[in-house]
């Protein structure tokens, strides 16, 4: 009986472990990052030190889509590529506060052979995400570039670490930068994402 109660114990205890186990982000691929950095929509080998995948599955209205983001940093500036399974824009958002709020907005896409990138914020859970300049902020993307690529939009850009815009969040080195992630099958930036969306976490060096 006694035997019967310490089996039953540790299957729960096992059983609980499983359930509470912390779900594991993507990867992140680290290297030294050699290359120059330049806003050429083309992601060097050696380009970024930090690269990882986000991928959904289709789902509820979504298409499902993957996202290759990279980035590296030094103390002044973030470099970021944005590589999104898509001919329709692709968004990152860092630091919201709950769903869509506060994020700090990077909305871009290739329309025209032409890279586009918006400095904007949400000031809501769904948005509105205005351009940080209609809301008495400033444009902060110092360089960008990108191209369309088969299927893909490659987006690269450059901003401070810290910009001073309030409508932009600040880094520092070595920050563990909460984000969400978002994309659309079309370049309208008021349509809502329909390719994908997702969080995740960007480690700064
Ligand atoms: C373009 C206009 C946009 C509209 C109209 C919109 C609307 C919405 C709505 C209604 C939801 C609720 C859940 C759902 O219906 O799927 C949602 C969730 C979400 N949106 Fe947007 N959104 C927009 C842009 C963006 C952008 C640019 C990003 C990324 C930077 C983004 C990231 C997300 C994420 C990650 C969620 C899920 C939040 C959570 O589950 O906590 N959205 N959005």
């Amino acid at each position: 009986m006694r035997l019967v109660a310490i089996l039953i114990s540790i299957s729960l205890v096992a059983v609980l472990a499983g359930c509470i186990q912390q779900e594991s982000g993507p990867q992140v691929r680290q290297i030294e990052s050699l290359e120059a950095w330049k806003a050429d929509g083309i992601v060097g080998p050696n380009e970024y030190s930090r690269s990882m995948n986000l991928h959904k599955p289709p789902s509820n209205g979504y298409f499902g889509g993957d996202l290759e983001v990279s980035w590296k940093n030094d103390a002044q500036y973030l470099y970021m590529a944005l590589n999104g399974s898509t001919k329709g824009w692709i968004a990152m958002g860092f630091e919201p506060t709950d769903w869509m709020k506060d994020a700090d907005i990077i909305l871009a896409a290739v329309e025209d052979g032409k890279a586009i990138v918006e400095d904007e914020y949400s000031t809501g859970n769904y948005g509105p995400h205005s351009d940080d300049t209609d809301l008495g902020g400033t444009y902060d993307i110092l360089e960008y570039g990108g191209r369309e690529v088969g299927g893909n939009t490659v987006i690269e850009f450059k901003r401070k670490m810290d910009t001073g815009d309030s409508f932009d969040k600040a880094f520092v080195s070595g920050q563990k930068v909460p984000m969400i992630w978002a994309m659309a099958d079309t370049t309208m930036h008021d349509a809502k994402h329909n390719m994908a969306k997702g969080e995740g976490v960007l480690e700064l060096q």
